[in-house]
């Protein structure tokens, strides 16, 4: 075995703690944290003192972009410090792992896809839903083309109750870029989108409400992260919803929550094909089609995924070892340019033209 990847994280709470750190304690034969920096510093310290002894600890991430040990750094900081630090990362030579969503405006994902061209470094954004066995098995299963021409669909993630870090960065637009739609509607979109075959959005029309910022009720094991701030800001929506037209003639509905009054929390992604159509609902999915004139319902086998974001890190160190990616920028830049316009859509009732 080659030398190990170094590694230096940028953000050292809640997804960082919850699953880089763990993804890079399993993978340990073949990445070594090197540094982690965070503005409130005891964090970074922490990690180090808990997890990863021989880590430099920074409160500025210019100084771990500019540490000659990082060969890559993994970005777990608010949205909209996504696009600053990677461009700045990028520039300083270094590979770049950023959690979602990619930026919080077209501009900036352009940014960072520009400055990925330019350095030659390899620039990308977790999209750990793919690395379920499920969704594998179920791309696997549309590119022997089973299910014919896929033409219409539907996604989400849907809570009951489940507001991150309210009055902190999360609810914050100018920090966060918007509230489920982007945080939670970047996940099911992309699946979706990558099981279409990454179709060219060209249209997109939605709304978003707000009716839950008093609404202090939690349901939802999933939204524990981000910092809360009692006389904090709350302009993001709690609900959106939205549809999507793509150069090839498909549609597909989106629908994302951090509070509605549904039944319970799910996240989904459901294809409708010409021969069979795919409901993926929590990372358990099957198969509808018809054989001989009766209706088969048949399940996707898939190995277990107990840690999808281990399987999406790995990934990224086969990708810096010479491996096809599974992402490239162009699918982040395509799905920001689907969330502002669903944004931009809600500000004017109207359709927007991508
Ligand atoms: N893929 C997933 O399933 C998933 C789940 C949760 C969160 N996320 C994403 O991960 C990112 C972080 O979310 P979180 O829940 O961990 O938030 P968090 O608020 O718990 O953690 C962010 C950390 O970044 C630090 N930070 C802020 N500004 C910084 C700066 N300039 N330099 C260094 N550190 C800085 C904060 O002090 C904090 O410790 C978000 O973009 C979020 O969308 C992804």
């Amino acid at each position: 075995m080659g030398k190990k990847i170094r590694v230096g994280i940028v953000g050292c709470g809640g997804i960082s703690k919850g699953a880089h750190m763990g993804a890079y304690e399993k993978l340990k034969k073949r990445v070594e944290v090197v540094a982690l920096c965070d503005i409130i510093v005891e964090r970074a310290e922490e990690a180090r003192d808990k997890r990863f002894p021989s880590a430099a600890v920074y409160k500025d991430y210019k100084d771990l972009i500019n540490d000659a040990n990082v060969d890559y750094v993994d970005i777990c900081t608010p949205n909209y410090l996504h696009s600053i630090i990677a461009v700045d990362a990028l520039n300083a030579g270094k590979h770049v792992l950023c959690e979602k969503p990619d930026a919080v405006s077209v501009s900036e994902a352009l940014r960072m896809q520009a400055a990925a061209n330019e350095s030659g470094k390899k620039l990308m954004v977790i999209r750990n839903n793919r690395f379920f066995g499920t969704s594998a098995e179920a791309k696997k299963a549309i590119e022997n083309g089973d299910f014919g021409q896929i033409y219409a669909g539907r996604c989400g993630w849907i809570r009951r109750r489940g507001i991150p870090g309210k009055g902190g960065w999360f609810t914050t637009k100018a920090q966060s870029g918007g509230g489920p739609l982007i945080d939670l509607g970047v996940h099911m979109l992309d699946l979706a989108i990558w099981l279409m075959g990454n179709p060219t959005p060209v249209s997109v029309s939605g709304n978003t409400f707000c009716k839950f910022a008093d609404c202090d009720v939690m349901d939802s094991p999933e939204a524990k992260f981000g910092d809360k701030n009692e006389n904090g800001t709350f302009d993001v929506e709690d609900l959106g919803m939205g549809l999507i037209r793509f150069d090839n003639g498909a549609v597909l509905q989106l629908e994302c929550s951090w509070a509605s009054n549904i039944k319970e929390e799910h996240r989904f992604v459901e294809l409708r094909g010409e021969k069979a159509g795919l409901s993926w609902i929590n990372g358990k999915a099957e198969i509808y089609y018809e054989e001989n004139n009766k209706q088969i319902d048949k399940k996707v086998k898939a190995k277990p995924t107990p840690d999808a974001h281990k399987e999406n890190i790995s990934h990224f160190l086969d990708v810096l070892e010479g491996a096809d990616p599974i992402f490239v920028p162009q699918q982040g830049v395509d799905m920001i340019k689907i969330l502002c316009a669903m944004y931009e859509s809600a500000k004017t009732g109207k359709e927007v033209q991508l």
